[in-house]
């Protein structure tokens, strides 16, 4: 099995690990060292042939195997390029990645337009961690920006295009999750842009996911758009009967009101299974679920700063429906 080292950590992987999935083992092995795995906002592994859109994920290889030690002469995207043996990547520790990782960000924010304080993904949105890190306060770009109208595509799904970074992660949903895919990129270049083919809809089972997998918030939910921050939220993982998905959702709250449901993200922020349009778009009442307890956000964005805490034996709900088990309050941990 290779071995590589990833800003001075090592570890041991299968052949035909890539080094995103190399320093994303790192970060599960130990917490602390989460700082070795690079943003992704194209690469998703639920997805297939995803990731090699964005370079985000760009790292430095200072040695190339123990083979041929020599360095790759330009930064590669840790997405697309497998671990050798005796690989030494440097992540987080290099100046030159910071440096690169901060040109990208500027390209991606060129057209994005800087409507978090409107965008219903604002606090969870990869784009904004990202110009958070890296990016600048002012803008060099001096041509006229694109823009384009939002237009419904389906019933339930909102296309703001303008906030769109052309990762491809949607049109792989529709590919992969849904029987039949109605829209994709068309035009290439600076005029390329997600459509729906003749203007078709997207009205399928699973389409909804195209929303979860969605970094910015160019595809937005039409039945949450608007209804609160995101922050303002609560979120609970909560179960239902479903014949068509597994029916294991995050809900979230206000009161006891469902203000949307997603599916449940891991701490790379990818959903661990995909879910159905039914539970997303239809269960909005408490009692068509069982509420787990809560969830916890796993990331570094406004959602997690409630630091929402279990405190046992004590109930959340004043009025708690038949199907809501005993949940324990929650209550915004002090602040370390
Ligand atoms: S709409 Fe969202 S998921 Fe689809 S390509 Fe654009 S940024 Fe990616
Ligand atoms: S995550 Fe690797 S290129 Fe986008």
């Amino acid at each position: 099995m290779p071995k590589i080292t990833i800003d001075n950590i090592e570890i041991e992987v299968p052949d035909g690990t890539t080094i995103l999935q190399a320093a994303r083992m790192i970060g599960e092995r130990n917490s602390a060292d989460r700082h070795v795995v690079p943003p992704t906002m194209c690469y998703y592994s639920k997805l297939q042939g995803s990731g090699g859109y964005c370079r985000t994920c760009l790292v430095k290889v200072t040695k190339g195997s123990e083979r041929d030690p020599r360095p790759m002469p330009k930064p590669v995207a840790s997405c697309r390029t497998n671990v050798m043996d005796g690989m030494v990547v440097e992540n987080a520790i290099n100046a030159e990645v910071r440096d690169v990782r901060a040109g990208v960000t500027e390209f991606l924010l060129i057209n994005h337009p800087l409507d978090c304080p409107i965008c219903d993904q604002a606090g969870e949105c990869h784009l904004q961690d990202l110009g958070y890190e890296h990016g600048v306060s002012q803008s060099r770009y001096q041509f006229e920006r694109r823009t384009f109208d939002p237009v419904d595509i389906g019933e339930t799904i909102k296309l703001h295009m303008t906030r769109c970074i052309l990762c491809y992660r949607c049109v792989k949903v529709a590919e992969q999750i849904t029987d039949g895919r109605v829209h994709g990129v068309i035009n290439r270049g600076d005029v390329a842009e997600i459509s729906t083919y003749i203007e078709q809809a997207i009205d399928n089972d699973f389409s909804g996911n195209m929303i979860d997998v969605c970094p910015v918030g160019a595809l937005t939910d039409r039945t949450f758009r608007f209804s609160s921050r995101v922050w303002f939220t609560k979120p609970m993982d909560a179960h239902r009967d479903c014949k068509q998905c597994s029916g294991k959702a995050a809900i979230w709250l206000k009161g006891q009101e469902v203000l949307r449901v997603t599916g449940r993200k891991d701490q790379w922020g990818e959903v661990e299974e995909f879910i159905c349009n039914e539970c997303r778009f239809e269960k909005k009442q408490l009692s068509d679920w069982t509420v787990e307890g809560p969830r916890n956000i796993d990331r570094h964005s406004v959602i997690s700063q409630g630091h929402y805490v279990i405190e046992p034996k004590q109930k959340v709900l004043d009025h708690p429906s038949p199907n809501v088990p005993e949940l324990a309050r929650l209550k915004p941990a002090k602040k370390p």
